[in-house]
């Protein structure tokens, strides 16, 4: 776990560079991060600058964090992510949630690029997350607790906050655009899962498979924060098509349900 003093460098790193001082937190998935562009009045802070960020070199990503105002709401986005299967520690992984906790972020909005299980979905297609299952064997806050950051034994009852779905939901259904829901299983790739894991998932209540989100999503609970997790379901996973299965695909859909995911979550931002 890094330490209380590591967060709040970070934080004052952070804060030294902008007046902004954000409410919300974004972490955009792959082929997401176009969103970040939006952002008004905004403060640009490539994660290298930043004290105890690790670095990314994830395709599709930027590694850059951005401040400032979207609807109405004051942001931080991280345009890229980092995740288990570059070899970061989950406190690494995680280590940015910490970092917008300590500068005042009370809601996070957690995206990714996953595939699609359950065979009533269809690539393109945006699924707001109900809920997660951790097939990954660890967890960010395994180690001694920080009872400053929260408690050792976490409630997990409420991951995604249910009137953030609500809220989603009404947006979606505002818009005009088919959110459909489930739950997110976390694999830890950097392979895809195969088809009879594909299998196994379906038979234990998944409806999305992909790489990323639930430790950001467990530490932002563990430090108090509410979470909207969205995902763009970017390709069928494998063995449901007869056909591979290429990170390219995933880019490509994800670029083509941008103004979708993009009216979504700028909706869910004015109303929160
Ligand atoms: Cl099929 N699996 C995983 N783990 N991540 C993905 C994916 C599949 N499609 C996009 N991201």
């Amino acid at each position: 776990m890094l330490s209380m003093e590591q967060i709040r460098e970070a934080r004052d790193f952070i804060a030294e560079k902008t007046q902004h001082r954000p409410t919300v937190g974004l972490i955009l998935g792959s082929g997401l991060g176009t969103l970040a562009d939006e952002i008004e009045n905004a403060v640009v802070i490539p994660y290298s600058e930043i004290p105890y960020f690790a670095k990314s070199e994830a395709i599709g990503h930027a590694n850059e964090l951005v401040i400032g105002e979207l609807k109405g709401k004051t942001v931080a986005a991280m345009k890229g992510r980092f995740h288990y299967y570059e070899g970061f520690s989950l406190p690494e992984v995680t280590f940015p949630v910490r970092v917008m906790k300590a500068l005042g972020v009370e809601n996070v909005i957690i995206t990714n690029a996953c595939g699609a299980v359950n065979t009533s979905f269809n690539p393109g297609e945006l699924m707001l997350i109900t809920d997660h299952i951790n097939l990954v064997g660890s967890n960010p806050l395994i180690g001694p607790n920080n009872d400053e950051l929260g408690v050792r034994f976490p409630d997990a009852s409420e991951v995604y906050n249910r009137k953030l779905r609500e809220l989603a939901s009404s947006v979606a259904a505002e818009q005009g655009t088919k959110l459909q829901q489930g739950v997110y299983a976390w694999w830890s790739g950097p392979a895809y899962e195969t088809p009879a894991e594909i299998r196994m998932i379906r038979t234990l209540g998944g409806d999305a498979v992909g790489m990323s989100t639930v430790p950001e999503s467990l530490v932002a609970v563990h430090g108090g924060m509410k979470v909207l997790g969205i995902s763009c379901l970017t390709n069928m996973a494998c063995g449901i098509l007869d056909q591979p299965l290429s990170h390219d695909e995933v880019i490509e859909v994800a670029a083509q349900v941008r103004e979708k995911f993009v009216g979504l979550v700028k909706g869910v931002l004015e109303r929160m």
